[in-house]
């Protein structure tokens, strides 16, 4: 278990140069960027919230979410890639705190309006492990958006064959099958911690302009938000 995350650990370390590359191994993350702060932005105001970006690789949510006026921490187990976000934000002038660690390690006495939590839960061997945690860092209120990959054959063919070894739109061996999830597993380990879902939407994918866009279509990728109530 714990070589399978080092693995991952070090996936992440080996491709970190790339983050800022808009046509490098992050391109579609890049072009998914704007659809997520519209996403949060349309179910809430940003100005002043404390927000944590958990699996935040070079800072690419984080960058957009700062200069919405959020007081933004992200948090990572790659070493690289935190420095890589550490080194963008100063060239940006953007005032962003960056933790290289596990969100495991990180101290429960901490408490945030708004997590945000992008293609990452799809990357942890233990995901009930996670929401607790998310549990543990957020107040009643508190809000969660997540995005993930959905698990089942047209995911498995689209999201890892295809997108990882035919369009190499992702390094090969980013994702593990096993480990992809279903909007109502993420929605069944949510409310066993004290969170209500709020909205689930699809994501679809144009090849030709490599473009996304929200549909109801939750197949392969989707977002979602949910509020903690208690
Ligand atoms: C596919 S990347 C997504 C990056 C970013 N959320 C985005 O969408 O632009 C997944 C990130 O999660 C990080 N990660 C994986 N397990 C983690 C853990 N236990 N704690 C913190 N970060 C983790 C990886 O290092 C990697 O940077």
């Amino acid at each position: 278990m714990k070589k399978k995350e080092e693995n991952q650990e070090s996936h992440f370390n080996e491709y970190a140069y790339d983050w800022w590359n808009k046509s490098g191994h992050y391109k579609l993350l890049h072009k998914l960027n704007p659809i997520r702060s519209e996403y949060i932005l349309s179910k809430c105001s940003l100005s002043g919230k404390n927000i944590l970006d958990i699996g935040c690789g070079g800072g690419l949510l984080c960058e957009e979410l700062c200069k919405k006026g959020a007081n933004v921490t992200g948090i990572d187990s790659s070493k690289k890639s935190i420095s890589i976000a550490r080194q963008h934000a100063k060239e940006q002038s953007l005032d962003i705190e960056y933790k290289n660690e596990s969100i495991f390690d990180l101290a429960s006495t901490m408490s945030f309006d708004y997590v945000v939590c992008f293609e990452m839960i799809e990357h942890i061997n233990d995901p009930n492990m996670l929401i607790k945690k998310i549990d543990e860092i957020t107040k009643k209120d508190s809000k969660l958006f997540l995005s993930t990959i959905n698990r089942n054959l047209k995911s498995f063919l689209l999201a890892k064959i295809v997108a990882e070894y035919i369009l190499n739109y992702v390094p090969k061996g980013t994702h593990q099958y096993s480990k992809f999830i279903t909007p109502y597993e993420v929605t069944s380990l949510l409310e066993s911690h004290n969170f209500k879902i709020k909205n689930i939407d699809g994501l679809d994918f144009n090849p030709l302009d490599e473009s996304f866009s929200l549909s109801k279509n939750t197949d392969i990728n989707y977002f979602l938000y949910a509020q903690k109530y208690t």
